[in-house]
């Protein structure tokens, strides 16, 4: 097998980063843009000792699982990979992923249920980050996602996976920029005004907070015009905000933030408690989905305990001790982030969350240092998973179940797997479905010391 080779396949299945998989006389070729019974034709792109990549020729027979995708731009956008596989099956793709890993890379066999669908598959992306850019001669601003595997703007004018009205709110901001002389990005040249646009959406009351990542220290007077201009033409528009950020960086947010007008967070309801998200505040992207998680997670502590005492590590701002506050006699919360520690003191006062003790710490110091055990420990660490440390702390300082919620199947599988070598006995893992038409899926295993 050589590069430009042409073969004609058929998928077998999807892999957790949403290429399909192919074999030839048992060697694996990746394919992108393909579905599970998919007969396509491929040229291979590259060769590896293990496995060959290809790119897609034609596809000779569609799968059966095939639809049109909502979005016109869907292949040059690399936002929604799975857009043109019926949502149903992209459950179930999801599902046969979780099992897989969790046996391959954990060691379990163990039934996988079905993926919990996500209560919208349109509109349900509530933040949204576009990079800026501008044409080379007539400077217009281009707004929109990167092709994938490049850093070239897909300047989009519809998105229906956002609210709606944010390509309104996107569409004016390119528009008065342009007046008021604010220029697009150019990556290359670290030069230009206005790097992003990050708004983040209440599912809620649809209310919005606008964040302008600019390319400067300090606020200017374009800049101010701007975004007065944009807080008084949408109602819905609470806050704008201007983050400064002019680091030669992929990261989108500087540390300085500054509101400009209106207020600096919007309001976030999940079950019954009131949560205030901010332009750097980690908080679910898909609400209605997390609500689903979070109600699972206290279902199982309402339902399995009489008033625990529980431990929120990874905490964020708080979201998974809040939420199950009331069933329990007391919840710790452990998090490194000072200002999400800060946001939850708040988000607990305004609740009237009186058994709450929030501690600004890394998880492992904190856990290190710790005497109390726990009924329950929430872990909910990023993408990376937890340290070993963690997890025989964890281990150490749990008395009856460990709720691992995790975004990675890779690293849940890798962190269960250390865990049940240490006598942990998984009972379930349910996928959520937070990301539909991608291949993200989120987890939550619950695990017996
Ligand atoms: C996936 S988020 C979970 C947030 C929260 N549970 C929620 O649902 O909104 C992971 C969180 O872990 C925090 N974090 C990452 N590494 C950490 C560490 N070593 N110690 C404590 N917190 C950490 C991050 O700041 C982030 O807020």
């Amino acid at each position: 097998m050589k590069i430009n080779d042409e073969y004609i396949v058929e998928i077998e299945k999807l892999t957790n980063l949403g290429a399909g998989l192919c074999k030839l006389d048992g060697f694996v070729i990746f394919v992108k843009d393909t579905c599970p019974k998919d007969k396509v034709k491929i040229k291979i792109t590259k060769v590896n000792k293990n496995f060959a990549t290809a790119q897609l020729v034609e596809i000779i027979e569609p799968s059966p699982h095939r639809v049109k995708p909502l979005c016109p731009m869907q292949k040059v956008c690399g936002a929604c990979q799975l857009q043109f596989i019926d949502y149903d099956y992209q459950l179930e793709v999801k599902r046969e992923i979780v099992e897989e890993t969790i046996k391959n890379i954990g060691g379990l066999d163990i039934g996988i249920p079905k993926t919990i669908a996500s209560p919208q598959i349109k509109n349900y992306r509530h933040k949204i980050q576009y990079p800026i850019s501008e044409t080379k001669n007539s400077k217009r601003i281009l707004a929109g996602y990167y092709k994938p595997e490049t850093h070239e703007i897909v300047n989009i004018k519809y998105c229906p996976i956002q609210p709606t009205d944010c390509d309104d709110i996107i569409e004016f901001i390119r528009q008065k920029a342009f007046d008021y002389g604010i220029s697009g990005y150019i990556e290359k040249k670290h030069s230009g005004d206005l790097k992003h646009v990050v708004i983040r959406s209440s599912a809620e009351n649809n209310d919005k907070l606008v964040v302008l990542v600019v390319n400067a220290t300090k606020p200017f007077e374009r800049l101010n015009d701007l975004a007065k201009c944009i807080f008084d033409e949408f109602s819905n528009i609470k806050g704008v905000c201007v983050n400064f950020n002019s680091k030669k960086t992929n990261v989108i947010l500087g540390k300085k933030t500054e509101c400009i007008c209106g207020q600096e967070f919007i309001t976030e309801k999940i079950l019954d408690k009131t949560f205030r998200i901010g332009a750097n505040t980690f908080f679910q992207i898909n609400p209605k989905s997390a609500e689903n998680i979070f109600s699972y997670v206290k279902n199982h502590i309402k339902n399995n305990f009489e008033k625990p005492i529980v431990l929120d590590a990874y905490a964020g701002i708080t979201s998974f001790g809040i939420c199950v506050s009331d069933v329990c006699k007391k919840v710790v919360s452990v998090e490194e982030n000072e200002k999400s520690c800060k946001l939850a003191e708040i988000v607990a006062r305004e609740n009237d969350i009186l058994n709450l003790e929030i501690h600004n710490e890394d998880a492992a110091d904190f856990f290190k240092n710790e005497k109390r055990k726990f009924d329950v420990i929430i872990l909910d660490p990023p993408r990376k998973g937890c340290t070993t440390a963690s997890l025989d702390e964890a281990f150490r300082l749990c008395k009856n179940t460990i709720i691992y919620v995790s975004c990675n199947p890779a690293t849940l599988a890798r962190d269960l797997k250390y865990l049940t070598e240490k006598g942990c006995k998984v009972q379930s893992i349910q996928p959520f479905d937070m990301f539909p038409h991608t291949y993200h899926i989120e987890n939550v295993a619950i695990i017996q010391v």
